[in-house]
């Protein structure tokens, strides 16, 4: 339950202070104690979400969505309706004048007159910093072609503390071994969730990088390995799942990437049921949309915290977006 979290962190409202007005690009972004506040906000909503119905009254978002999404578009959607402001939705680029080859920078001016906050979802990379460069008005990367989802990976941090709060505080003296299925150089959701778990080191027994044998060469994008280990995290690679599975405490299972116009599938070797060798206490995380590697007969099961991931995630951006978008001392305030 989010108040088991909320008692664990202790409250300190001038780290949120520092998201006013800032561009959401990189989970690397986030420093430890941002998160906490993140994190202690999102359960205090959680907690109590209509107590906070108002703070974005008046303001408008503008969610540009060029790639398809069921979780992040309308659970970005779903956290400002219930924060009380207005939406303006763009699903499709070629309702707008980038069909008859406007420039991102010209859009971007224009959002500037509109709105009060984007979230921009696309498949090329570099949309997002085109679009930065002419904005007045934050914008989130809500994915950007196989590069990073920041506000994903902070939900499933999320997701992982609400299952276990003792692990937040380097002062517990906490940890678990995670495994993670899938490419990190070819998953936006994987890369930005190791950023954001670099920042709790404290916290990783063992990192575990399951692949098919065919992606060796390309594990890691330029750095993160390093990165990684820099902070203190072990990690070891290895090719077989169920050899593997009975150790780990956290599972996060990939398998979908989007590159280009299209998606790929990474890792369509693996198969998560529920009879596979997992720990009795383990949970499995999953961004979805799945596909084969992860069977419904799990749904029902104690493994199953995908769907509280993406419950969360609604009140996790509800957080971040009024840090972003209201001044976070006068949120905290009024709880
Ligand atoms: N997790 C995620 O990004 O899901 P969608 O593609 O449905 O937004």
């Amino acid at each position: 339950h989010p108040k088991a979290l909320l008692r664990t962190i202790q409250e300190d409202g001038d780290f949120l202070v520092k998201l006013a007005n800032q561009h959401i690009v990189s989970g690397d972004q986030f420093d430890q104690d941002t998160m906490k506040q993140l994190f202690r906000l999102a359960a205090k909503i959680e907690s109590n979400p209509k107590r906070f119905s108002s703070p974005l009254q008046n303001k408008i978002l503008i969610s540009a969505f060029y790639e398809p999404s069921t979780r992040t578009r309308l659970s970005f959607e779903s956290a400002w309706h219930r924060l009380g402001g207005d939406i303006m939705s763009i699903t499709d680029r070629s309702t707008t004048g980038i069909a008859k080859g406007e420039c991102l920078a010209d859009v971007a001016e224009m959002f500037n007159n509109y709105g009060d906050c984007v979230v921009l979802r696309d498949n090329h990379e570099s949309s997002l910093f085109e679009m930065m460069d002419a904005l007045r008005i934050p914008i989130i990367n809500a994915g950007n072609g196989v590069d990073e989802h920041p506000t994903q990976a902070l939900s499933d941090m999320y997701a992982i503390f609400k299952w276990r709060p003792t692990l937040i505080n380097p002062e517990e003296n906490d940890k678990i071994k995670i495994g993670v299925i899938g490419v990190p150089n070819k998953m936006r959701t994987v890369r930005s969730f190791l950023k954001c778990l670099s920042v709790f080191p404290h916290a990783v027994d063992e990192l575990v990088i399951i692949h098919d044998e065919a992606s060796t060469g390309e594990l890691f994008g330029q750095g993160q390995r390093e990165e990684l280990e820099s902070r203190g995290i072990t990690i070891r690679t290895v090719t077989d799942l169920d050899s593997v599975l009975p150790e780990l405490d956290v599972v996060y299972i990939n398998a979908i990437s989007w590159e280009g116009d299209t998606f790929n599938t990474y890792g369509s070797a693996f198969h998560l049921t529920a009879k596979s060798p997992l720990k009795q206490d383990a949970i499995i995380l999953h961004p979805l949309a799945r596909g084969d590697e992860l069977s419904t007969d799990l749904d029902h099961t104690s493994h199953n915290w995908y769907f509280s991931q993406a419950r969360g995630a609604v009140f996790l951006r509800m957080a971040l977006l009024t840090c972003m978008v209201e001044r976070a001392e006068r949120v905290i305030d009024v709880v």
